[in-house]
């Protein structure tokens, strides 16, 4: 799979969702589905937009004992899904397990991508709630290489840690990055953002928009945006 823009698709059900979607005539972007939706709707929301020819993102984020993120990963992929996720502190363990319960009889899979720290985790809540001492970007990019030792195909990242995760983990290793704004957009809650061109120069290999193009006035308008910015 090469470049791409994921829609972070955000909302609460299935009608919203498909409403959105509908204003695509022609178009099938790749759609991120998140817990949200997904608790929502369940499984049949994932077949029904799968079904409609776009690509999926199954943002799930799993964190469990080794066996039950194994088993469940092996559900996940029988929903035919792109992109799977979990969280790199599960363990290497967890992580090799997951891509076990993903791979097919016939050897095929989705992509497993790893979160390492989520950016709403700081610093101070790191060492005080977790008593992680270490530097925050170092811990990320030691998730980022476990996930690759573990045999992952990449991260989920901001785009300003893009460019290191690729020095560490090789460029093949994807980085999968939201907190993308317009350059004349609002920021909202996002705080270290960059543009669809800048995260194309520092080497991001997917970007995940989210209200930049869900709110936007012309929703086909600004993916058009993005795409030009961030593929063509
Ligand atoms: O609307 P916005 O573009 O901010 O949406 C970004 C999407 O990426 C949301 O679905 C959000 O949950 C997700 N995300 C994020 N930051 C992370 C991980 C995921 O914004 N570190």
């Amino acid at each position: 799979m090469g470049k791409d823009v994921i829609i972070a698709c955000d909302f609460a059900s299935k009608e919203q969702t498909l409403n959105f979607l509908d204003k695509f005539t022609g178009k099938k972007p790749f759609v991120k589905i998140g817990m949200e939706l997904f608790y929502a709707e369940g499984p049949s929301i994932v077949r029904e937009i799968k079904n409609r020819g776009h690509k999926i993102f199954l943002d799930l984020k799993l964190h469990d004992i080794p066996n039950t993120v194994k088993k469940s990963m092996a559900v996940l992929s029988n929903l035919d899904v792109d992109i799977c996720n979990l969280h790199a502190s599960g363990t290497v363990k967890m992580m090799q397990s997951a891509l076990e319960g993903l791979t097919r009889s016939d050897g095929t899979r989705p992509l497993l991508i790893a979160v390492t720290q989520l950016t709403s985790t700081d610093q101070e809540s790191m060492e005080k709630d977790l008593l992680i001492k270490e530097p925050i970007d170092k811990v990320v990019m030691h998730y980022a290489h476990n996930a690759k030792t573990a045999g992952l195909d990449g991260v989920v990242c901001s785009p300003l840690e893009a460019g290191k995760v690729h020095e560490i983990c090789g460029k093949d290793f994807l980085t999968v990055t939201p907190g993308v704004r317009f350059a004349d957009g609002d920021v909202g809650d996002q705080k270290r953002v960059m543009t669809p061109a800048q995260a194309k120069e520092i080497g991001s290999d997917y970007i995940v928009v989210g209200r930049p193009i869900t709110a936007a006035e012309n929703p086909v308008e600004a993916y058009e945006r993005c795409i030009k910015e961030f593929v063509d």
